[in-house]
């Protein structure tokens, strides 16, 4: 037998190997999670970019503080001067002038799955990213995180390992037997004033072997159980996204079952397109399967994204031209380049609308918040079509 030229790795250096691992990443979180350092949200917007926001002038905007209608401006108590206003202060002011774009109470809430079953292809960043899009308008959103690996969990400023318990806080106990009668327990506010958030962490990956064994006695309960829960809490919000794992399995299909809309994340490159077309195709197959367990799933749009796309690249150009060739009707015009910026500010947990200061001012970070503005933009307009009281606008607005 010939012997190789590398020695053999064994399952103890394998051992060592992931300790090391955990030990990288808890230095990771030790910085990023500090004690006494909770995530905190430091945006704050001037009067022109408040009027910009809110629907209304500057000077609508100062008679209304002037007439008590809204308070005084915060000062700085060293320098005397404005210290701009913050969402929550922001939002009171829509609410105020009439301009908050909440739902009827008629329309029924947004439940939208950003899916794709390859992992790294941009889910969890269109999550976070579209959330807080949504929440800077003035929408009451609820982020609901359905994988294990939690990412966007900790992007919301959450320790999976230590701020969230398994047992309690996540949807585990929700698919449980015998477990709580609607989502409530897990909702919980984040630093986003009009963002909650159900976490999840490790603990939630057992529920797929819960759910496994249920199947064969219980299918229906195990594919609409997510649904009920979502339908427990629809009302409280104006859209619902669900970030689900990687992979085909009990939990990304009940995100499946619970979505009134799809958005598919996809990398123009050969070989995240390949895992694409394949996912369409088992998509295909799958919600066949799933009508047959009762009820057909009718979306109000599946709408295909082409995420960390490189203009530089030939490749990616030619796939990107041919996507659009095959599927003219389900692209989203707008295009989530790939952007350092986005990279950056994952590595640190944090995202792009989070970032303050000097920061802000690059070329590369406006650039990047203007592809992440029209991805957000085109996806609002969608989800405010699917709201009749918003058809009288949106017609003014030119877009129905
Ligand atoms: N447009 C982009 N530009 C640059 N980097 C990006 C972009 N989109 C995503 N990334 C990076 O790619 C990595 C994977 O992204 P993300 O976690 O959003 O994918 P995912 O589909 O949720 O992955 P998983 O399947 O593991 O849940 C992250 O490090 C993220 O920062
Ligand atoms: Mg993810």
């Amino acid at each position: 037998m010939q012997h190789s030229a590398l020695p053999p790795v064994t399952l103890d250096e394998l051992d060592q190997l992931a300790n090391r691992a955990s030990t990288v990443i808890s230095r990771l979180r030790d910085r990023l999670y500090a004690p006494g350092h909770d995530k905190t949200l430091d945006l704050r917007f001037n009067v022109r970019k408040a009027a910009e926001m809110v629907g209304r002038s500057e000077k609508l905007i100062r008679d209304a503080e002037a007439d008590g209608r809204l308070p005084e401006p915060e000062k700085d108590p060293a320098t005397g001067r404005r210290t701009g206003y913050s969402l929550t202060e922001i939002n009171r002011m829509r609410s105020v002038f009439g301009t908050l774009p909440h739902r009827a109470e008629t329309d029924r809430a947004m439940v939208m799955a950003v899916q794709n079953f390859k992992g790294g292809v941009g889910k969890s960043t269109t999550v976070c990213h579209l959330a807080q899009y949504l929440a800077l308008k003035g929408y009451r959103v609820c982020v609901v995180d359905c994988d294990s690996q939690a990412s966007t969990t900790s992007i919301f400023g959450l320790n999976p390992d230590v701020d969230v318990d398994e047992e309690e806080d996540t949807l585990y106990p929700f698919f449980r037997h015998g477990g709580p009668a609607d989502l409530s327990y897990a909702l919980r506010a984040t630093y986003w004033p009009n963002i909650a958030l159900i976490p999840a962490n490790l603990g939630l990956y057992d529920a797929e072997y819960e759910f496994a064994a249920r199947m064969a006695r219980d299918q229906a309960f195990v594919l609409d159980r997510l649904r009920e829960g979502i339908d427990s809490i629809r009302d409280r919000f104006d859209v619902i996204l669900m970030d689900p794992p990687p992979a085909l399995g009990m939990l990304s299909l009940s995100v499946l079952r619970a979505a009134d809309a799809l958005v598919i994340p996809a990398p123009p490159n050969n070989i995240d397109f390949g895992s694409t077309a394949h996912f369409l195709k088992m998509l295909g197959a799958t919600l066949n399967e799933l009508a047959r367990a009762g009820g057909a799933r009718d979306y109000a749009f599946v709408k295909i994204l082409a995420t960390k796309m490189n203009d530089g690249k030939s490749a990616h150009v030619a796939i990107k031209r041919m996507m659009d060739a095959v599927f003219p009707m389900d692209m989203l015009q707008a295009v989530l380049k790939d952007s350092a910026e986005i990279d950056n500010a994952t590595a640190n947990l944090s995202t792009v609308y989070e970032l303050t200061g000097s920061a802000t001012r690059t070329e590369t970070h406006k650039r990047c918040r203007a592809y992440l503005d029209a991805v957000g933009r085109e996806i609002e307009i969608l989800i405010r079509k699917t709201w009749p009281s918003h058809h009288a606008q949106l017609r003014k607005e030119g877009v129905l």
